[in-house]
């Protein structure tokens, strides 16, 4: 994906560069698509164990002139930036480590210093390469896709997309292949991004595994990405051959009265209340592992509490008997949809409350159950293809967020009453 005009002098940046593949990829690149190209590339490397192996690699490549820098890279640029470094590198890649990281790390705070609040190692080393590029250059970046939506990276994309103009989004379908080896369950992209560069339209691709085999591509209208006028500048990956990027036509939940909520009852806080089997007094308490494979199975022997006792103290987490839809937050392995609705049915119910664990996504109106053809209508449209796919546009991972549910559109209410006779 990179590209090198004839007479410019190449910089290359390869933060987190683990034993110098990608640089040796580029290296290899530039020598065979535009002759005995010099390249000088600075690899940054901060685990010890890999230096020998990067120092080979590097020693090994005759068209680069190379630096490694055994240091935090995060550190290291803002240090730079501050004491007021220019940009300068034209290209860079990058495959940076995922991590999550807390409120008070090191690396947040550094990273405030640009401007910018984020939650994971991967966008920290994204941010740092754009700041020290130059306007113009390249950056090619495999990252997970968690930033693309959720609440925790908007401040990111907006940080981004005010400064990179997108030129290519490729997608790996299929996230048991991309990285099998190493655990990887979030689906990644290859990002290819401009610096300073104008928004214009976006080339997306996808594939199934690395061979590439099966690549297709197209041009995007950088709208398909990002709907215009949203708020949250989610980044949807368009579906090539569908009419998925289209959008769900209808209604947002709100509109039609109804509402989303994580369940209530956060078990740590209530471990007393907790009972494995019902007994007087208790209500039931419904975990993700009661839905699976389709089917609500409750009670259910196994390690989660099947009740809770209801008293003042758990009262106000209980909500009342009725019919609920209810979606895992994480979906089950054994599931190949991304959204799986379960109905749960008032009659399903021996008391008068019910006890939904937080890692529920719970549907209800005011709190309160909905009209069971309301409910079975809900069911029915979001187990259908169109919502998966749809789904898929926006989300790269297994959760399904309150969040998300009330950003997929819905039929009217008469529309889902009608859907089932
Ligand atoms: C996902 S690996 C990628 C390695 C290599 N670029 C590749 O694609 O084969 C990320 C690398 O970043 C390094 N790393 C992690 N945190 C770092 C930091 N703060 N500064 C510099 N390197 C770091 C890790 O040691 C690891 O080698």
């Amino acid at each position: 994906m990179l590209e090198f005009s004839a007479d410019e002098e190449i910089h290359l940046l390869d933060p987190g560069a683990g034993i110098g593949l990608l640089t040796a990829a580029v290296a290899q690149y530039a020598e065979t698509s535009c002759g005995h190209r010099t390249i000088a590339a600075t690899c940054y490397e901060l685990e010890s164990a890999f230096q020998a192996d990067l120092h080979e690699t590097l020693a090994g490549l005759r068209n680069v002139v190379a630096t490694v820098e055994p240091t935090d890279f995060i550190e290291h640029t803002v240090r730079l930036l501050c004491a007021g470094e220019k940009p300068n590198y034209t290209h860079a890649i990058l495959n940076p480590p995922y991590k999550k990281i807390n409120t008070n790390s090191v690396h947040r705070f550094l990273m405030r210093k640009l401007g910018l609040e984020t939650s994971n190692l991967y966008t920290c080393f994204l941010a740092c390469t754009i700041a020290l590029c130059k306007p113009g250059a390249q950056i090619v970046g495999i990252v997970p896709r968690s930033f693309m939506n959720g609440l925790y990276f908007k401040p990111f994309r907006y940080w981004l997309l005010d400064r990179v103009a997108i030129t290519h989004l490729h997608v790996f379908d299929r996230r048991d292949q991309a990285f099998s080896d190493d655990k990887v369950l979030q689906e990644n992209i290859i990002l290819r991004m401009i610096v300073g560069g104008k928004q214009g339209e976006v080339a997306v691709s996808t594939s199934s595994d690395p061979s590439l085999a099966d690549l297709r591509q197209r041009q995007c209208s950088f709208f398909e990405l990002v709907t215009p006028g949203d708020e949250e500048c989610f980044i949807h990956v368009p579906t090539l051959g569908s009419q998925a990027h289209h959008g769900l036509p209808g209604f947002a939940l709100r509109e039609i009265g109804i509402d989303v909520c994580t369940g209530p009852v956060v078990d740590f806080r209530l471990r007393e209340h907790l009972r494995m089997q019902s007994e007087a007094g208790t209500v039931p308490l419904l975990y993700a592992s009661h839905f699976a494979s389709g089917q609500i199975e409750w009670p259910k022997e196994g390690r989660k509490p099947n009740a809770i006792v209801r008293n003042a103290e758990t009262e106000k987490w209980l909500m009342p008997r009725g019919c609920y839809v209810i979606l895992r937050r994480l979906s089950a392995k054994e599931e190949k949809r991304r959204i799986v609705a379960y109905l749960l049915d008032e009659g399903s119910l021996p008391e008068a409350s019910v006890g939904f664990e937080n890692h529920l996504n719970v549907i209800h109106r005011n709190r309160q159950g909905l009209p069971v053809a309301v409910a079975r209508g809900l069911v029915a449209y979001l187990n259908s293809q169109a919502v998966d796919d749809y789904f898929r546009t926006f989300s790269g991972h297994t959760q399904v967020n309150a969040t998300d549910l009330r950003r997929l559109r819905y039929p009217s209410l008469e529309q889902l009453e009608q859907a089932l006779p």
